[in-house]
């Protein structure tokens, strides 16, 4: 299905899952001394455990022995006793000293995550879906934690444990125990590698399926309103529902294979267990072991295969972990489009010319949008670019935000190009009313405050006075803390372009960008804004982009931009005189304004 690979990534496909365990180590050797800390009781707690059927086996051989049936062996029954406690307590100190290493990494790696997703450029998060990433990074991060316990607390130990019991068990009894012991657990770990390696693809294709469906999810409540508009909730439903069967499907698929992988291993262990113990027996009957023996053969075995028996559970796990953080790592290691160069300098505005040199540019390679455009906007000084829909005009000022790098040509300020410029610098220096306002869900205060927070409560209601929207927030029920819902949608259009404008006003930038920026307003508020917005832009180097010409006419220059190439330029007058293509939109707005005014008179 094509919609599938549209919403998620693939995962890494030339490489093994177990390689992302190397980019885990470096977040434990981060906390080396906790980490160590935390192993040390862990060896503590296991010789502990180790010890216990030791006790165990000279108390039962105490008993055996006739002459001492009437005294009770006291310390070592204590010392059983003891074993068992320290067990647990070292067990817990263990843990208490981990979890500080284990949150913390997570809290780490998500706001890695996280700062990684900011500096990824526009045209990457135009595509991506956020119910998708947001379920991948959820994802990868508890996987993270999962996996230090496995590689702290449970492949280490019990490997040594593994070790211990085995050279204990082998040290002191015949050959046929080592000979039973290592068939089992070669046959053992044969086993479970082969099967796991093979169920590894049903989780990748869980994982995808899971993050299509609440990428799909979160886009349809997202936009709740056009789903709504169109009666569409159920075709909604249906897709995500398909893809959730989908998942249903590889889910059970996975538990199914899972209880083959769990009856294989429990099968391979319990031959093993019946063999040592017949061994045993014989040894008892024929007179070469105690009884002692035989319940130390017994305890040894079951603390041999358990811990076995774990690490096959372990290696799942880990398995599964891993193929958890594979998307979030597929995340990390997308490359941003806009980088800074190495030696990037902040941008240094003294007079803010700004100067688009010979730009070519496209989205996508096979449709080129703007085509050799030259032009400049002298210092403070006010340029409005003027055209059809789809000619550019938003693409000029993505540009010059540098969201994208153009493909030829150069923009500038001041004589510095803007691809060697910090971007940090050169956001700060330039603001944009943009021609679609999306606003936080948060306050009007937060949404105003958002573009210079250590602004003062006067100056953001200044910017707002300027903006022409002060007095309508004063009158709302809960005026400056009126949470305006998901992206602005309960303010109105214009409402929420004057929180644009006000933001814009309070950044005070040394370049003002506005594009269609009173666009949803009536003439009326228009008229106002504009004056203020006349003061705001004197002394500052101004783009301005328009379909009403009306608003432009007062520009110092004037472009009239038509499929990416600029057709005309100069002032009002000079491009009324030149007849073109400037006079005829402008002619074609007067009489449409002319006749409106007579149908309302
Ligand atoms: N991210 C993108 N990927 C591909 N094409 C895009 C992208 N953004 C814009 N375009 C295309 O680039 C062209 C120019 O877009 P732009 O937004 O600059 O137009 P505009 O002149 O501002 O139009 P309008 O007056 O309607 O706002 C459009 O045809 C648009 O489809
Ligand atoms: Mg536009």
């Amino acid at each position: 299905m094509s919609i599938r690979t549209h919403y998620t990534d693939a995962p890494h496909k030339d490489r093994h899952d177990l390689s992302n365990i190397k980019r885990i180590v470096p977040f434990l050797w981060a906390y080396k001394g906790r980490v160590s800390i935390a192993l040390s009781f862990l060896i503590l707690a296991k010789i502990a455990t180790v010890a216990v059927p030791l006790v165990l086996k000279e108390i039962v051989d105490l008993m055996n022995k006739e002459t001492l049936v009437l005294m009770m062996p006291i310390t070592l029954l204590l010392g059983y006793g003891v074993l068992r406690l320290l067990n647990v307590l070292f067990s817990e100190l263990r843990d208490t000293i981990f979890a500080r290493v284990r949150y913390q990494t997570m809290r780490d790696l998500s706001r890695k995550v996280l700062s990684h997703l900011y500096s990824l450029s526009l045209q990457f998060h135009l595509e991506r879906r956020t119910g998708g990433i947001s379920r991948d990074l959820e994802r990868g991060t508890r996987a993270v934690s999962s996996i230090m316990n496995f590689l702290v607390f449970n492949i280490i130990p019990t490997l040594a444990e593994f070790v211990l019991v085995a050279f204990l068990l082998l040290g002191d009894y015949s050959v046929e125990f080592t000979f039973v012991t290592f068939t089992t657990v070669l046959v053992y770990v044969g086993f479970t590698l082969s099967v796991t390696n093979w169920r590894m693809h049903v989780r990748h294709q869980m994982n995808r399926l899971d993050s299509s469906a609440n990428a799909m999810a979160v886009d349809g409540l997202i936009n709740y309103e056009t789903v709504k508009y169109f009666n569409n909730d159920h075709y909604e439903i249906n897709r995500y529902d398909n893809t959730l069967y989908e998942w249903e499907e590889a889910a059970v698929k996975s538990q199914t294979s899972m209880s083959l992988l769990n009856l294989g291993q429990g099968s391979i262990i319990a031959v093993g267990v019946t063999m040592m113990m017949f061994y045993a027996t014989q040894g008892v009957v024929d007179g070469e072991m105690s009884i002692g023996d035989l319940v130390l053969v017994n305890a040894l075995m079951l603390q041999l295969f358990i811990p076995l028996n774990f690490l096959g559970i372990i290696y799942r796990s880990m398995m599964h972990s891993l193929a958890d953080i594979d998307l979030m790592f597929v995340l990390l290691d997308k490359k941003s489009a806009v980088t800074d160069t190495e030696n990037a300098q902040d941008l240094q505005i003294s007079q803010g010319v700004v100067r688009f040199e010979n730009v070519d540019f496209s989205y996508q390679p096979e449709r080129q949008i703007l085509k050799n455009v030259t032009f400049e906007i002298p210092a403070g000084k006010k340029l409005a670019v003027v055209g059809p829909s789809g000619a550019g005009k938003s693409t000029l000022s993505r540009l010059l935000f540098r969201f994208y790098d153009v493909d030829n040509g150069r923009v500038t300020i001041d004589g510095q190009s803007i691809n060697n410029v910090t971007q940090k610098s050169l956001r700060n220096m330039v603001g944009i009313v943009p021609q679609d306002t999306v606003l936080f869900n948060e306050s009007i205060y937060h949404n105003i405050i958002y573009a210079r927070p250590d602004a003062t409560k006067e100056e953001v209601y200044q910017a707002a006075r300027l903006a022409n929207i002060h007095d309508f927030i004063q009158q709302l029920p809960d005026a400056y803390d009126t949470v305006v819902g998901e992206r602005g949608l309960k303010l109105s259009g214009g409402e929420k372009q004057r929180v644009a404008i006000a933001r814009v006003i309070l950044k005070n930038p040394k370049i003002l960008v506005f594009d269609e920026a009173t666009s949803s307003l009536d003439s009326h508020s228009e008229q106002i804004i504009l004056s203020s917005l006349a003061d705001v832009a004197q002394q500052r180097t101004t783009l301005v982009i328009a379909h009403r010409l009306s608003t432009i006419a007062d520009a110092d220059i004037i472009l009239v931009l038509d499929q990416g190439q600029i057709k005309e330029q100069g002032t009002h007058q000079e491009l009324l005189t030149a007849k073109g293509l400037y006079s005829r939109l402008w002619r074609i707005q007067l009489q449409e304004k002319n006749s409106k005014n007579d149908s309302s008179k």
